[in-house]
Protein backbone atom coordinates (compact mmCIF):
# COMPACT_ATOMS: atom_id res chain seq x y z
CA UNK A 1 0.00 0.00 0.00
CA UNK A 2 1.74 3.61 -0.76
CA UNK A 3 0.16 6.41 1.68
CA UNK A 4 0.39 9.86 0.09
CA UNK A 5 0.14 12.33 3.01
CA UNK A 6 -0.85 16.37 1.96
CA UNK A 7 -0.20 18.88 4.95
CA UNK A 8 -1.22 22.15 4.09
CA UNK A 9 -1.33 24.26 7.92
CA UNK A 10 0.67 27.10 7.53
CA UNK A 11 2.00 26.04 11.02
CA UNK A 12 5.11 23.06 11.07
CA UNK A 13 5.08 22.84 14.62
CA UNK A 14 1.53 23.23 16.05
CA UNK A 15 -0.84 21.96 13.69
CA UNK A 16 -3.74 20.03 14.79
CA UNK A 17 -4.37 19.12 11.03
CA UNK A 18 -0.99 17.64 9.85
CA UNK A 19 -0.99 15.64 13.58
CA UNK A 20 -4.56 14.30 12.63
CA UNK A 21 -2.94 13.31 9.61
CA UNK A 22 -0.32 11.80 10.69
CA UNK A 23 -2.27 10.18 13.47
CA UNK A 24 -4.53 8.77 10.45
CA UNK A 25 -1.72 7.56 8.85
CA UNK A 26 -0.13 6.03 11.66
CA UNK A 27 -3.45 3.67 11.94
CA UNK A 28 -3.06 2.51 9.01
CA UNK A 29 0.58 1.50 8.90
CA UNK A 30 -0.77 -0.51 12.04
CA UNK A 31 -2.60 -2.34 9.79
CA UNK A 32 0.16 -2.68 6.84
CA UNK A 33 3.56 -2.42 8.46
CA UNK A 34 4.80 -2.30 4.72
CA UNK A 35 3.48 0.17 3.99
CA UNK A 36 5.53 3.10 2.06
CA UNK A 37 4.38 6.65 2.87
CA UNK A 38 5.07 9.72 0.76
CA UNK A 39 4.54 13.30 2.93
CA UNK A 40 3.98 16.30 1.15
CA UNK A 41 4.05 19.47 3.21
CA UNK A 42 2.76 21.60 1.09
CA UNK A 43 4.02 25.16 3.08
CA UNK A 44 7.91 23.89 3.49
CA UNK A 45 7.70 22.94 -0.14
CA UNK A 46 5.10 25.87 -1.64
CA UNK A 47 3.84 24.67 -4.78
CA UNK A 48 3.48 28.06 -7.45
CA UNK A 49 -0.14 29.44 -7.86
CA UNK A 50 -2.20 28.48 -11.25
CA UNK A 51 -1.01 31.81 -13.42
CA UNK A 52 -0.61 32.82 -16.65
CA UNK A 53 3.01 31.74 -16.83
CA UNK A 54 1.58 28.48 -15.82
CA UNK A 55 -1.43 28.52 -17.85
CA UNK A 56 0.58 29.20 -21.14
CA UNK A 57 3.18 26.46 -20.51
CA UNK A 58 0.37 23.57 -19.86
CA UNK A 59 -1.45 24.70 -23.01
CA UNK A 60 2.06 24.88 -25.57
CA UNK A 61 2.35 21.41 -26.70
CA UNK A 62 5.32 19.89 -25.25
CA UNK A 63 7.36 19.60 -28.05
CA UNK A 64 7.23 23.87 -28.29
CA UNK A 65 7.71 24.66 -24.85
CA UNK A 66 11.11 26.86 -23.92
CA UNK A 67 12.28 25.18 -20.77
CA UNK A 68 10.80 27.85 -18.43
CA UNK A 69 8.04 26.11 -19.61
CA UNK A 70 8.77 22.75 -19.23
CA UNK A 71 10.18 22.84 -16.10
CA UNK A 72 7.12 24.33 -15.05
CA UNK A 73 4.82 22.04 -16.32
CA UNK A 74 7.34 18.89 -14.85
CA UNK A 75 6.25 20.68 -11.54
CA UNK A 76 3.02 19.90 -11.62
CA UNK A 77 3.86 16.13 -13.22
CA UNK A 78 5.53 15.17 -9.88
CA UNK A 79 2.62 16.33 -8.11
CA UNK A 80 -0.05 13.99 -10.70
CA UNK A 81 2.81 11.43 -10.19
CA UNK A 82 2.70 11.26 -6.76
CA UNK A 83 -1.28 10.84 -6.60
CA UNK A 84 -1.13 8.11 -9.31
CA UNK A 85 0.95 6.36 -7.45
CA UNK A 86 -1.10 6.36 -4.49
CA UNK A 87 -3.32 3.81 -2.85
CA UNK A 88 -4.34 5.94 -0.07
CA UNK A 89 -4.54 9.72 0.37
CA UNK A 90 -4.53 11.35 3.50
CA UNK A 91 -5.25 15.33 3.71
CA UNK A 92 -4.39 17.84 6.63
CA UNK A 93 -6.43 20.62 6.08
CA UNK A 94 -7.44 23.77 8.43
CA UNK A 95 -10.33 25.81 7.73
CA UNK A 96 -8.56 29.67 6.73
CA UNK A 97 -10.96 32.01 6.31
CA UNK A 98 -13.92 29.59 5.14
CA UNK A 99 -11.88 27.80 2.75
CA UNK A 100 -9.53 25.64 1.98
CA UNK A 101 -5.26 26.74 2.77
CA UNK A 102 -4.39 28.56 -0.63
CA UNK A 103 -1.25 26.20 -0.85
CA UNK A 104 -4.06 22.96 -1.05
CA UNK A 105 -6.19 24.90 -3.88
CA UNK A 106 -2.70 25.12 -5.81
CA UNK A 107 -1.68 21.03 -5.14
CA UNK A 108 -5.76 20.33 -6.76
CA UNK A 109 -4.87 22.69 -9.42
CA UNK A 110 -1.82 21.05 -10.24
CA UNK A 111 -3.06 17.62 -10.02
CA UNK A 112 -6.20 18.29 -12.34
CA UNK A 113 -5.73 17.89 -15.68
CA UNK A 114 -7.36 17.73 -18.54
CA UNK A 115 -6.86 13.89 -20.34
CA UNK A 116 -4.68 12.55 -17.32
CA UNK A 117 -6.37 12.96 -13.80
CA UNK A 118 -9.85 13.57 -15.50
CA UNK A 119 -11.87 13.16 -19.20
CA UNK A 120 -14.83 14.42 -20.69
CA UNK A 121 -16.44 11.72 -23.00
CA UNK A 122 -19.96 11.45 -24.50
CA UNK A 123 -21.64 10.70 -21.27
CA UNK A 124 -20.25 13.25 -19.27
CA UNK A 125 -16.77 14.27 -17.16
CA UNK A 126 -14.96 11.03 -15.95
CA UNK A 127 -12.05 10.74 -12.74
CA UNK A 128 -9.13 9.03 -13.29
CA UNK A 129 -7.45 9.00 -9.94
CA UNK A 130 -10.19 5.87 -9.31
CA UNK A 131 -9.85 2.94 -6.99
CA UNK A 132 -7.93 5.10 -3.39
CA UNK A 133 -9.25 5.82 -0.54
CA UNK A 134 -9.46 9.39 0.46
CA UNK A 135 -8.89 10.49 5.01
CA UNK A 136 -9.46 13.99 5.36
CA UNK A 137 -8.69 15.64 8.79
CA UNK A 138 -10.44 19.09 8.90
CA UNK A 139 -9.83 21.50 11.63
CA UNK A 140 -11.41 24.49 12.48
CA UNK A 141 -11.39 27.20 15.43
CA UNK A 142 -15.29 27.33 14.73
CA UNK A 143 -18.25 24.75 14.33
CA UNK A 144 -19.51 24.70 10.77
CA UNK A 145 -20.24 20.99 10.24
CA UNK A 146 -23.39 20.18 8.16
CA UNK A 147 -23.79 24.16 7.79
CA UNK A 148 -23.99 26.48 4.32
CA UNK A 149 -20.27 28.16 6.29
CA UNK A 150 -18.71 25.24 5.95
CA UNK A 151 -17.15 25.31 2.27
CA UNK A 152 -14.62 23.04 2.34
CA UNK A 153 -16.55 19.86 2.53
CA UNK A 154 -19.02 20.32 -0.56
CA UNK A 155 -15.83 21.77 -2.21
CA UNK A 156 -13.62 18.76 -1.68
CA UNK A 157 -16.59 16.55 -2.17
CA UNK A 158 -17.11 18.38 -5.61
CA UNK A 159 -13.20 18.52 -6.84
CA UNK A 160 -12.35 14.93 -5.37
CA UNK A 161 -15.08 13.19 -6.72
CA UNK A 162 -14.93 14.43 -10.34
CA UNK A 163 -10.88 13.18 -10.36
CA UNK A 164 -12.49 9.98 -9.69
CA UNK A 165 -12.19 10.26 -5.79
CA UNK A 166 -15.23 8.99 -4.61
CA UNK A 167 -14.47 6.75 -1.11
CA UNK A 168 -13.60 10.15 1.07
CA UNK A 169 -13.97 9.90 4.77
CA UNK A 170 -13.65 12.94 6.85
CA UNK A 171 -12.69 13.60 10.31
CA UNK A 172 -13.61 16.90 12.21
CA UNK A 173 -11.19 19.03 14.79
CA UNK A 174 -14.11 21.77 15.39
CA UNK A 175 -14.49 24.73 17.96
CA UNK A 176 -10.41 24.30 18.52
CA UNK A 177 -10.67 28.22 19.19
CA UNK A 178 -13.61 27.88 22.08
CA UNK A 179 -11.17 27.10 24.46
CA UNK A 180 -9.55 24.67 26.15
CA UNK A 181 -11.85 21.87 26.80
CA UNK A 182 -13.60 22.53 24.07
CA UNK A 183 -10.12 22.14 22.05
CA UNK A 184 -9.66 18.94 24.41
CA UNK A 185 -12.76 17.21 23.88
CA UNK A 186 -12.90 18.15 19.53
CA UNK A 187 -9.39 16.49 19.65
CA UNK A 188 -10.38 13.57 21.25
CA UNK A 189 -13.56 13.20 19.61
CA UNK A 190 -11.20 13.78 16.27
CA UNK A 191 -8.90 10.43 17.34
CA UNK A 192 -12.22 8.22 18.02
CA UNK A 193 -13.92 9.16 14.22
CA UNK A 194 -10.11 8.45 13.20
CA UNK A 195 -10.37 5.42 14.76
CA UNK A 196 -14.49 4.48 12.83
CA UNK A 197 -12.48 5.59 9.93
CA UNK A 198 -9.14 3.15 9.54
CA UNK A 199 -11.08 0.28 11.27
CA UNK A 200 -12.96 -0.82 8.22
CA UNK A 201 -10.04 -0.12 6.10
CA UNK A 202 -7.55 -1.94 7.90
CA UNK A 203 -10.39 -5.07 7.62
CA UNK A 204 -9.88 -5.05 4.15
CA UNK A 205 -6.36 -4.47 4.10
CA UNK A 206 -5.96 -7.26 7.15
CA UNK A 207 -7.75 -9.74 5.05
CA UNK A 208 -5.67 -8.78 1.45
CA UNK A 209 -2.25 -9.63 3.37
CA UNK A 210 -3.92 -12.37 5.00
CA UNK A 211 -5.66 -14.27 1.45
C1 LIG B 1 -5.43 32.87 8.90
C2 LIG B 1 -6.41 32.01 9.63
C3 LIG B 1 -7.73 31.98 9.23
C4 LIG B 1 -8.66 31.19 9.91
N1 LIG B 1 -9.95 31.16 9.47
C5 LIG B 1 -10.85 30.40 10.14
C6 LIG B 1 -12.20 30.34 9.70
O1 LIG B 1 -12.60 30.94 8.72
N2 LIG B 1 -13.05 29.58 10.42
C7 LIG B 1 -12.64 28.85 11.50
O2 LIG B 1 -13.46 28.16 12.09
N3 LIG B 1 -11.36 28.87 11.91
C8 LIG B 1 -10.47 29.63 11.26
N4 LIG B 1 -9.17 29.64 11.67
C9 LIG B 1 -8.74 28.77 12.78
C10 LIG B 1 -8.07 27.51 12.24
O3 LIG B 1 -8.92 26.80 11.38
C11 LIG B 1 -7.63 26.62 13.37
O4 LIG B 1 -6.72 27.33 14.20
C12 LIG B 1 -6.99 25.34 12.90
O5 LIG B 1 -6.59 24.58 14.00
C13 LIG B 1 -5.77 25.60 12.03
O6 LIG B 1 -5.25 24.38 11.57
P1 LIG B 1 -3.85 23.82 12.09
O7 LIG B 1 -4.01 23.57 13.57
O8 LIG B 1 -3.66 22.56 11.33
O9 LIG B 1 -2.80 24.83 11.80
C14 LIG B 1 -8.24 30.42 11.01
C15 LIG B 1 -6.90 30.46 11.41
C16 LIG B 1 -5.98 31.22 10.74
C17 LIG B 1 -4.55 31.24 11.18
Amino acid sequence: MNILQINSSARREASHSTRLANRIVERLRDADPDATLTVRDLNHAPHPVLDEVALGALFTPADQRTPEQAARVAMDDGLIAEIQAADVVVLGVPMYNFGVPSQLKNWIDAISRAGVTFRYTEKGPEGLLKGKAVYVALTRGGKYRNTPADTQVPYLQTVLGFLGMTDVHYVYAEGLALGAAAEESAIASAYEQIEEAVAFANERIEEAIAA
